[in-house]
């Protein structure tokens, strides 16, 4: 069976993510609202290459969300991965899609994006029915004495490092000193 990956908010900073999965031998399926930035991001890639489909979808909209995902699903095949950088107030799109693709009969990696703050909570890795519920946390660079969020590269790179390595758990860039992020 084909490998499908879903990547929500896969037009933005995890694009290159989205190419990666892709040159993997991965279908990908990013999701987002806007056509244009889909377009922007893999619209320049070889026709070999183009193994990626857009689902437009709002996920503030969860009924709506909810529907357009089982949509592309039905259409393009059940997930074995998920990348999802959703914000964190889409609590009901989120733990929807946990659900659903839970109760899919494949297995799902799920590597949950958060940011920073997140490493200041307890995460422990669960498996709900098929699915397994891993977390990404995004930190800090410091150099030469200054602070900086990371680039759309660098977290794009370390989502690949923790799926590369299979990590439960995974800090990309620092989260200490945590008086020490930048503003
Ligand atoms: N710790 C760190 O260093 C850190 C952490 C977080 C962010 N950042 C930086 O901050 C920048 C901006 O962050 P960002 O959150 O705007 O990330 P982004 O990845 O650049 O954009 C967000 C992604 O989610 C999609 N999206 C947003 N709202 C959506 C919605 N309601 N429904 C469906 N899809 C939605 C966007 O597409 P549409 O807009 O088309 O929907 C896009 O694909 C990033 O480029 C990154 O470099 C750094």
């Amino acid at each position: 069976m084909e490998k499908h990956a879903l990547i929500i908010g896969g037009t933005g900073m995890l694009k290159y993510v989205a190419d990666w999965l892709s040159k993997e031998g991965y279908k990908v399926s990013v999701a987002g609202r806007t056509q244009e930035k889909f377009t922007e991001a893999f619209g320049g890639l070889p026709a070999a290459e183009r193994r990626i489909t857009f689902i437009q979808t709002d996920y503030n909209s969860s009924d709506t969300f909810a529907k357009e995902m089982k949509e592309a699903i039905r259409k393009q095949g059940n997930v074995s991965l998920c990348v999802c950088w959703m914000r964190s107030d889409a609590v009901n799109s989120f733990e929807w899609l946990i659900s659903y693709l839970a109760e899919s009969n494949r297995t799902v990696q799920f590597y949950e994006v958060k940011g920073s703050r997140a490493s200041r909570e307890i995460f422990t890795s669960s498996t709900i029915n098929n699915l397994k519920w891993n977390r990404v946390i995004l930190g800090f660079k410091r150099e030469n004495g200054l602070s900086r969020w990371l680039t759309d590269k660098e977290i794009s790179e370390g989502v690949m490092n923790a799926i590369k390595k299979g990590k439960e758990l995974y800090i990309t860039g620092e989260v200490e000193p945590w008086d020490q992020r930048p503003g």
